[in-house]
């Protein structure tokens, strides 16, 4: 860590310390963990992080040890500021906000080894190891330096208390003992979980840092789907809006295959339970078979009982045989696919798996839809810094306001999602915007009034 100490100084004897270039400063330094081993504190106690300070000018610099569950208290960044660059294990980010009275959760992270946390000045947060088994080892710089923690304001969730600490305090927490403290505040505020403040949004965004591989992401989402997979139909089913979005697009495939010459077979990629390939097929009033996939094995086991083959793994991998489809669906999951190589990949395999003319219908999230993330995610991608962290434009992750589960999806342009199917061989026949939140399941003008985006397109012969 020395060689690091010596980086900071010759660095910012160069630039001005401010906020943005030290910003700049940690996240070029993101992939270049030092060798920090041999500057660990010790670990004094289970309940409590350990910290070894490497330097003090030109700003504070300090190395942090956190045993796995460990969290700081909420605490105030009254007059200083600073980042937090992750060396090793998982940290989570946790912002809040205090409004008349009331204190309730504004945003959430997760940084990974590289990962980088902003903690601007006025912000309100605590940092967390959520690890049952392993440690999290973190950097942190502030500045001014901090030479004790006199005067730092820390809140406690469940008690409503706010603690202002003295010289005393070794750490932001109310392990601290009360002599560590120059005032303690009794039913200071009140504390409001995520669904009591915000009842109607039900999902939460949630970045992890920096973009985890392609295998991390369909585990997540794999994870996150299992957690719901009994109440899926069922969420479905009850979200009105998501209902209306749902019934309409079934309508429009519906109309489509029952104007077609001929469907022999189907296939219906992502498909859950499999409730909707078969309402599909009997709003279409034809005969034909249809074979399902799915990551999940236990959605697939409930598809078997809606009379349809189903295969149970990530579409890229399964395998289908020498099958030949005349209608593909890929409906409320594309955005899923993590990367765009592998959505290139995804429709290439479908392009080969479909009869020439055959119809593919596809819905994905909008990145222009005011009434959804799409236009949030593009900002929190510039103000975040996403891109260096390994995002595209419109990727999100996210977890629902009542669950630990993240998931991902990525938020299409209507421009992004016409070239990817020009490119792997269908010709674009239609686009509908469909009211998603707002105008639910209506078909939208798509110019001043935006939903999520629906295609129906032509395999063309390569
Ligand atoms: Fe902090």
């Amino acid at each position: 860590m020395e060689e690091l100490v010596k980086v900071i100084s010759a660095e910012f004897s160069n630039n001005a310390l401010t906020y943005d270039n030290l910003g700049r400063f940690v996240r070029s330094a993101k992939n270049k963990i030092p060798n920090y081993h041999d500057d660990l504190p010790d670990i004094k106690s289970k309940d409590k992080y350990s910290r070894r300070i490497l330097c003090m000018e030109p700003l504070e610099c300090v190395l942090l040890r956190w045993p796995p569950e460990v969290e700081s208290a909420v605490h105030f960044h009254d007059g200083f500021w600073g980042y937090v660059w992750v060396l090793d294990g998982i940290c989570e980010n946790v912002e809040y906000k205090i409004k008349d009275g009331k204190m309730f959760i504004t945003s959430q992270l997760y940084a990974r080894k590289g990962g980088v946390i902003d903690e601007p000045d006025g912000t309100i947060h605590l940092i967390r190891n959520p690890s049952k088994d392993k440690e999290l080892i973190t950097c942190h710089f502030y500045y001014p330096a901090l030479e004790t923690l006199d005067g730092l304001k820390v809140y406690d969730l469940e008690s409503g208390k706010i603690g202002t600490l003295n010289d005393k305090a070794a750490t932001a927490s109310f392990l601290e003992p009360d002599d560590h403290f120059r005032d303690l505040e009794e039913g200071a505020f009140v504390y409001q979980t995520m669904l009591e403040a915000m009842p109607t949004q039900t999902h939460r965004m949630c970045p992890v840092l920096p973009k985890p591989s392609s295998e991390e992401i369909k585990s997540m989402i794999g994870a996150y789907y299992a957690e719901q997979a009994s109440q899926y139909d069922l969420f479905d089913l009850s979200h009105h809006s998501r209902k209306q979005y749902v019934q309409k697009i079934n309508q429009l495939i519906a109309e489509k295959v029952k104007g077609l010459e001929q469907i022999d077979k189907a296939l219906a990629i992502a498909c859950g339970t499999g409730r909707r390939a078969a309402k599909i097929r009997e709003l279409s009033e034809r005969a034909y078979d249809i074979t399902c996939v799915d990551i999940s094995e236990e959605m697939c086991c409930q598809a078997t009982e809606r009379n349809v083959r189903s295969i149970a793994g990530d579409w890229l991998r399964v395998n289908v045989g020498d099958d030949i489809f005349d209608v593909t669906t890929f409906l409320y999951a594309f955005g899923h696919i993590p990367f765009e190589e592998e959505r290139i990949a995804a429709l290439k395999k479908i392009h080969k798996h479909m009869s020439d003319g055959g119809l593919l219908f596809i819905d994905v999230f909008n990145q222009e839809d005011q009434n959804e993330w799409g236009p949030k995610a593009v900002r929190r991608f510039e103000s975040d810094h996403l891109e260096g962290f390994g995002y595209d434009k419109g990727d999100l992750f996210y977890r629902k306001a009542d669950g630990h589960a993240l998931s991902f999806l990525h938020y299409f342009t209507r421009e992004e999602m016409v070239s990817l199917l020009e490119k792997t061989g269908f010709e674009v026949i239609d686009v509908y915007n469909i009211g998603y939140v707002k105008r639910s399941g209506e078909v939208l003008d798509g110019k001043d009034e935006r939903g999520s985006l629906f295609f129906v397109a032509r395999k063309v012969r390569q």
